[in-house]
């Protein structure tokens, strides 16, 4: 009987545990994977210590974990894009509403992978490269591309033009998710003005943004609009805490009108490391509530329509398939589009799971905390 091993999270805001758990069989549109390499993104952290309040569909034992690197072990009887011993990488969605956090979370040796949600790694690609791609692809994906969001048209159709007019604002080019953002949108033929410490402006600028302001500076918001130089503005993607409300001013100035959110105002890395969520954490998501209330009105007045990311809905629509079964794998192999930001990896094995999380939560700066299995 072949074993399969998980970093579990056995109780709320518990720490994770390794043990033994049931090896996952493929649904019909499924591949089991034997995992190689984790990434660890910002949500791991959230749900781990604010999962009662932010997560409540989410019942312990649960494996947590979206970004997944390995080698196909099985497939389901409906797979046809992948074969035993093919090298991918996916997006594991377990902990999303409705799903199995111990079917198909990333912590764990063994975990399914929807067949729509997964990619082939190429040779020169190594296991850790590739597991930083998934969540933070993915969002940035929804944001520019679902119709919800910006709506734009995805790179690379075969009629598409290779240089489309308006800019894209990503504020927050040096996060995971806001690298991807700015060199999907260059693929899908944008102009990129976009946002970084000065010390990771030039690694924004590779991916392709043309205008890289800090945003740490109070002068950020003018510098941006000075960028957008009264070219049309197709929409703003919004990542860190406070963006959402400089994105609606850039907007408001350069007469802009689609805001993607990907962040919550208030961060909540403090709730997340206190030992007792409830009643301390209150006055936080008071203000998170609040936050979020005032940023949506300002927005509406000022014309913007603004609406939340959630990064794997693309599980259910047409453009998941589209970018993992297209825009990624093509992308991948012609180098137009790289696995970003670069790994740092923490550790080899389940045991360094934790540790890996709460590395993700003291901050990183363009850099994908990873874990080797
Ligand atoms: N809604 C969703 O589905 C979804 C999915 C994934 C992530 N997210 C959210 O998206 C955000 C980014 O996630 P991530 O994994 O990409 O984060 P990350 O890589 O951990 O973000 C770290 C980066 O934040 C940047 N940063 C620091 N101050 C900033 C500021 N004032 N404005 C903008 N960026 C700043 C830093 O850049 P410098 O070092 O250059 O300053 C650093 O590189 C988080 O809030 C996360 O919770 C949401």
């Amino acid at each position: 009987m072949p074993e399969n091993s998980a970093a579990v999270l056995r109780e709320p805001r518990g720490s994770l545990v390794v043990e033994r758990v049931p090896l996952p069989g493929p649904a019909a549109d499924e591949v089991v994977v034997r995992v190689r390499a984790v990434a660890v993104n910002p949500v791991d952290w959230v749900i781990q210590g604010t999962g009662p309040v932010t997560y409540r569909w989410l019942r312990a034992p649960a494996v947590l974990g979206s970004d997944v690197a390995g080698e196909v072990v099985a497939v389901g009887s409906g797979v046809t894009r992948f074969a035993v011993g093919d090298r991918v990488v996916g997006l594991a969605t377990g902990t999303d509403r409705g799903r199995d956090p111990m079917h198909e979370g990333a912590f764990q040796e063994h975990t399914a992978l929807l067949e729509r949600l997964t990619a082939p790694i190429s040779p020169e690609l190594s296991d850790d490269q590739a597991a930083v791609l998934p969540l933070g692809a993915s969002t940035a994906a929804c944001a520019l591309f679902q119709p919800k969001h910006l709506g734009l048209p995805l790179p690379g159709a075969a009629d598409a033009p290779r240089e489309r007019s308006g800019v894209v604002v990503v504020w927050g080019g040096s996060t995971s998710v806001g690298m991807n953002a700015v060199q999907l949108a260059r693929a899908a033929g944008y102009t990129v003005v976009s946002t970084a410490s000065p010390r990771n402006a030039e690694t924004v600028r590779s991916l392709g943004a043309e205008v890289v302001v800090d945003h740490g500076a109070p002068t950020a918001v003018d510098d941006l609009v000075a960028a957008v130089a009264g070219r049309s503005v197709v929409g703003a993607v919004a990542l860190g805490t406070t963006s959402t409300a400089a994105c609606i001013e850039v907007l408001r100035r350069t007469g802009g009108t689609v805001l993607a959110m990907a962040s919550t105002p208030v961060s909540l890395d403090g709730v997340a490391g206190r030992r007792r969520l409830l009643p301390g954490a209150l006055p936080v998501f008071t203000r998170l509530g609040l936050a979020t209330l005032g940023l949506t009105l300002r927005a509406r007045r000022a014309g913007i329509r603004a609406a939340f990311v959630w990064g794997s809905s693309l599980r259910d629509d047409a453009m998941g398939p589209e970018l993992w079964g297209r825009v990624l794998p093509e992308g991948l192999a012609d180098g137009s589009i790289r696995p970003v930001p670069e790994p740092l990896v923490v550790g080899h094995g389940l045991d360094a799971v934790q540790s890996a999380i709460d590395r993700q939560r003291a901050g990183v700066s363009a850099r994908k905390v990873v874990v080797t299995l």
